[in-house]
């Protein structure tokens, strides 16, 4: 299901990445514009501004570790479903975390990279990029279904 290009372009893009700081920035982020996100997260201590969420050292560190797990995906692009098939029993059967939250996270994520990327996240960079959220989403999900 993927083409050439997409890969291209998606692997790309990720090398460029400074992935604990898209990951620190894309969870926190998270927290502050879906805000019922932070429920998960009361044991990482101050989450009572935007700018508390944004400088916690806790959720930088949970960001990293989010995302380097992303980047799994990327490196696995045919294989997701089995490559998250443990994380998805441990959000689904042990965290509960409602399935729509995964393209909120993927969502957000776009959003850091295109604000950190901009002239160079053309339309086809965004269009690849969604794709791969909702494969990451639907994988994750997996065992809801
Ligand atoms: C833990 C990945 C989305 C809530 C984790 C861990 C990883 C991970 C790798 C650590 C697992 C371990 O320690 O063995 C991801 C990925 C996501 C995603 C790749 C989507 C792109 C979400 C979302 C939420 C969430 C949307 C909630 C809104 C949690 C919580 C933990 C966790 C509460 C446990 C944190 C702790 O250590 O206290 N996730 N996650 N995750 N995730 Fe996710």
């Amino acid at each position: 299901h993927w083409t050439a290009e997409e890969k291209q372009m998606i692997s790309n893009i990720w090398s460029k990445i400074d992935v604990p700081t898209i990951g620190g920035e894309a969870l926190g982020c998270m927290m502050v514009v879906y805000p019922w996100t932070q429920r998960f997260f009361v044991d990482f201590g101050n989450l009572s501004s935007a700018s508390a969420i944004m400088g916690n050292p806790k959720v930088k560190a949970h960001g990293k570790k989010v995302f380097t797990s992303f980047g799994e995906a990327i490196k696995n692009l045919d294989n997701v479903k089995e490559t998250f098939a443990k994380l998805s029993e441990l959000h689904c059967d042990k965290l509960h975390v409602d399935p729509v939250n995964f393209n909120l996270l993927g969502d957000v994520l776009i959003t850091m990279i295109a604000a950190h990327y901009g002239k160079d996240f053309t339309p086809a960079c965004h269009a690849a990029f969604q794709k791969l959220t909702k494969v990451v989403a639907h994988a994750l999900s997996r065992r809801y279904h």
